[in-house]
């Protein structure tokens, strides 16, 4: 018995012993109160500062609460190995050391919210025969420190029969991811309450039982399709999403077209928009992509995905001939001097046809060489109509224009 036992203690333990039937009241551990009946321990008093080692026989259910307990040592609760149900909840534990709960084989139920646990043992939740079916950590970690260590102790803790866990109420503002990934059987995931703003792919992998998720009362805004692809992937499952503050902006429509299309969700009434003003409180399913500000497609009805492809196409198109234009301008710079040397020659040879033609209008409208008549009037410039037909240049010659002599 501890010697900072004081009066109270020491009165009630006496008047204890006096009415109890005697062999229940010695063995109830100080502190504690046993109820043979509904086969419970319950331990409340300030006093205690251990857990207790034993308890009766018929025990199956043992609470203890409002202690002063701030650590549970390795290998406690030795003597109780048909206790079923232990509850721990709001006693301001700090510590859980390593195999904690082991000599507790056929532990079904943990509580241990409302603690303030920093400092998780990586073999804390360790028990032979993976008995835990249901552990409660609402509002039981202190800091990021602690959920790191619960990831490490939930990888270790060899909790594959574990089918409910609460962790909600922990300000968790991000999940570890593949943080579940060794709760292959788990079937309701409490993450209700947190500080939560993003689910990223590989949060949820490897539950593959999951029948509840519970992602009410977080931060999220938006669910991107990173995060509804990780939340299809629970299809069998039922999930909870209201009460949180959703921007009910162009940018939500895929989760919008996944909620109209979902039958996963429990709270439809309670995914709400909390902006913009004008869509305060509106819920989101059954808005249209019209009512949260995505553009109106021309025709009403149509696809309009349909018509962002095809704007999207235009683009497209656009900058190719763009690029072929660019591609086509910096050939002809980097050809600069092949291409004035081409350009000189056509001009050369312009310049030699035109003297052949130049050439030949001497000759025709040479009097004493002509063949045909001219008469008086004739002038040069009516040989040269004359002629022009039968003489016609070829389409790609160039048009110089002749210089007349006069
Ligand atoms: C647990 O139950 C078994 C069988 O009912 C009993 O023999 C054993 O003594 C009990 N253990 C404790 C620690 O009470
Ligand atoms: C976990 O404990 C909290 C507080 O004691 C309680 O409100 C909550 O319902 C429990 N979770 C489950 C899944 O029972
Ligand atoms: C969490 O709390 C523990 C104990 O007070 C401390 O040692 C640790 O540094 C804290 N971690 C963070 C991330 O604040
Ligand atoms: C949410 O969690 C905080 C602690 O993180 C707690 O104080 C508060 O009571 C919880 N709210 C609800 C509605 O459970
Ligand atoms: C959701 O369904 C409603 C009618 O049930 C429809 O008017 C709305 O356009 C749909 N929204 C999306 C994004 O598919």
């Amino acid at each position: 018995m501890p010697s900072s036992l004081n009066f109270t203690s020491l009165v009630r333990l006496f008047v204890g012993i006096l009415l109890c039937v005697p062999y229940q009241c010695l063995e109830c551990p100080f502190g504690c109160e046993c109820f043979s009946a509904t086969r419970t321990v319950k331990c409340a008093s300030k006093d205690l500062l251990t857990v207790p080692q034993s308890a009766p026989g018929y025990a199956r259910t043992v609470i203890i609460t409002g202690t002063n307990i701030q650590q549970i040592a390795s290998k406690s609760f030795t003597e109780m190995e048909n206790v079923t149900n232990i509850i721990l909840s709001n006693n301001g534990i700090t510590e859980l050391a390593s195999h904690s709960f082991s000599a507790l084989i056929n532990l079904r139920f943990l509580d241990l919210s409302g603690n303030r646990l920093a400092l998780i043992h990586p073999e804390a939740l360790s028990i032979p025969g993976s008995p835990l079916q249901e552990l409660n950590l609402s509002r039981s970690l202190y800091n990021f420190t602690a959920l790191t260590d619960l990831t490490t102790a939930l990888r270790w803790g060899g909790l594959g029969g574990l089918l409910r866990l609460d962790l909600s109420g922990n300000s968790l503002t991000l999940l570890p991811p593949g943080m579940f990934s060794h709760l292959p059987n788990l079937q309701h995931l409490y993450l209700t309450n947190n500080s939560l703003v993003s689910v990223y792919s590989g949060t949820f992998s490897g539950m593959n039982h999951l029948e509840l998720l519970d992602l009410k009362q977080n931060f999220f805004k938006i669910f991107r399709a990173e995060a509804l692809q990780e939340l299809e992937k629970l299809r069998k499952g039922h999930i909870r999403l209201g009460n949180n503050p959703y921007t009910c902006s162009c940018e939500i429509r895929n989760f919008l077209t996944w909620l109209n299309e979902s039958r996963a969700l429990l709270d439809e009434d309670a995914v709400r928009c909390a902006s913009p003003t004008e869509l305060t409180n509106a819920r989101l399913r059954g808005l249209s992509v019209q009512a949260i500000g995505c553009v109106v497609p021309v025709l009403p009805g149509q696809a309009d995905v349909a018509d962002l492809s095809l704007q999207t196409s235009y683009v497209f198109l656009g900058l190719v001939l763009g690029f072929v234009g660019m591609v086509f301008l910096f050939v002809l710079y980097l050809n600069r001097k092949g291409m004035k040397k081409w350009i000189n020659e056509m001009r050369d040879a312009c310049r030699d046809v035109m003297e052949g033609y130049h050439y030949r209008y001497e000759i025709d409208s040479d009097p004493r060489l002509g063949h045909m008549s001219v008469d008086k009037s004739g002038s040069r410039a009516q040989a040269h109509l004359r002629m022009a037909p039968s003489q016609q240049l070829p389409n790609d010659t160039c048009i110089v224009q002749v210089p007349v002599d006069t």
